[in-house]
């Protein structure tokens, strides 16, 4: 693929046919591209203005990630309106655009710090009992019946039954929680020849009212939930304002639904497709918190990062990035890189990784990781217990993938037990 021609082209003939063949085998394609280079013009264009690179190799994707002077999220500090517009309308807003995934430096530091007073280690091992029924209650209904779609039974209920439960959300209004969220990690810009424009704006539109009113309701009415200690913070008499509230809870439940439903969804099938190593990790299940790293880091369910603006002039991996560029980490390809670990595209259950970039790295890394690392240790351990002889019950190719260019996730996993 000719990735220079293809990036200097602003009316790309397919970029669809690209992102299905993205989604469906991330790997081979990111493979070709470590080959090429550390950091390479993207193969999509994602703004016609402005140049758009890819950083491929971990080294380099941790010099961005850990330089976010250089490297910035605060779109409006790199001051180009017209941009920060076209991005930002990728990404929901305004549901999200005060929040913490959105500034950097001190603005960051404060919101993050408000919200790490209540998503606190112990808070979050509290949650284990409540996750467990979950899991529990979920294969309960599924277990007469020798047979389950596993993605829509199991990975895709579990956490967002976990985030609504956390956050206090009515059990009526989970499915409009999980059709907004889904229609803002849709991702893409909401743009007029857009089919689908219409009817994903209006499910972002629901949600962010929705959202909104959820909040007002625990302002009257606080309870035990989270929503209702994130309304009540004062961190030296600093208070969250309305619309930060707002982008702080919403930005929970988007970041922490449907990644984590496809850890669970991808993972299962990675280990069903490598049968030995999943019959050794049924025969010992405490081993299932180390698996989990390795299946993040052999098929973490994000496979790039939030795009980036360069701040100034930065040398990076042998290209020059200007000020304005855009710069995305290739994620998924960090995490097989094979300069950084060795029989990098093999998977192997018993490795020990230092490092990985699953959950990102630098002051944005995963503020959810520890809740996402305990439901998929529930996940994984609740399923293989109680269903031992788990596999698959459709040929392989009949599988499908969804998602856009930055979260991959499969549409159905059939399985029967
Ligand atoms: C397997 C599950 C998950 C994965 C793979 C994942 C991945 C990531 C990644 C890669 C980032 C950094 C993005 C970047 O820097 O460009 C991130 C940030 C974030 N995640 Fe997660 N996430 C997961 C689950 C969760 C959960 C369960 C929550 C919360 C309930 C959550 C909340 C957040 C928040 C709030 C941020 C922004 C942190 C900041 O800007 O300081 N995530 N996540």
């Amino acid at each position: 693929m000719d990735m220079q021609h293809d990036a200097d082209t602003t009316t790309n003939p397919s970029p669809h046919l690209f992102q299905d063949q993205l989604l469906k085998d991330p790997f081979s394609l990111f493979a070709q591209m470590r080959v090429m280079g550390a950091v390479l013009p993207a193969p999509f264009p994602t703004d016609a203005q402005h140049k758009t690179w890819m950083v491929t190799r971990m080294q380099e994707a941790l010099q961005v990630l850990k330089d976010s002077q250089r490297f910035t999220l605060d779109y409006a500090a790199v001051e180009d309106n017209e941009l920060v517009q076209r991005m930002q309308s990728s990404q929901g807003f305004p549901l999200l655009g005060r929040s913490m995934l959105n500034v950097d430096g001190l603005a960051h530091r404060r919101l993050r710090g408000l919200v790490s007073e209540v998503f606190t280690p112990k808070y979050i091992e509290g949650l284990r009992p409540s996750i467990e029924q979950i899991a529990n209650r979920l294969l309960d209904q599924v277990a007469e019946e020798g047979c389950m779609d596993l993605v829509e039974d199991y990975a895709n209920p579990l956490p967002i039954n976990v985030i609504s439960d956390m956050l206090g959300v009515p059990h009526d209004h989970w499915d409009l929680v999980r059709e907004g969220s889904r229609a803002i990690v849709a991702g893409g810009p909401i743009t007029l020849d857009d089919r689908n424009a219409a009817v994903r704006a209006q499910k972002i539109d629901a949600f962010g009212s929705y959202v909104a009113q959820l909040v007002a309701e625990k302002r009257h009415h606080p309870q035990s939930d989270l929503i209702s200690q994130l309304v009540q913070i004062e961190d030296d008499g600093d208070r969250l304002s309305e619309p930060e509230l707002l982008s702080m809870v919403g930005l929970l439940i988007v970041a922490g639904h449907e990644t984590t439903s496809n850890l669970i969804g991808s993972g299962v099938l990675t280990l069903l497709d490598h049968a030995d190593q999943l019959e050794r990790l049924k025969a010992d299940l405490s081993r299932v918190p180390r698996a989990i790293e390795e299946l993040l880091r052999f098929t973490g369910p994000v496979l790039t990062s939030v795009p980036r603006l360069a701040t100034e002039k930065v040398d990076l991996g042998g290209q020059t990035i200007s000020r304005g560029d855009i710069v995305i980490v290739a994620l998924t390809s960090a995490n097989r890189d094979e300069s950084h670990f060795t029989h990098a595209a093999e998977l192997d259950l018993l490795r020990s990784i230092d490092r990985h970039l699953a959950f990102g790295y630098g002051i944005h890394a995963c503020l959810g990781a520890p809740l996402a690392r305990l439901e998929g240790e529930i996940a994984f351990t609740t399923l293989l217990r109680r269903m031992p002889n788990l596999r698959l019950n459709v040929p392989h190719e009949a599988l499908t993938w969804h998602g856009a260019l930055n979260v991959r996730g499969l549409t159905h996993l059939p399985v029967a037990f």
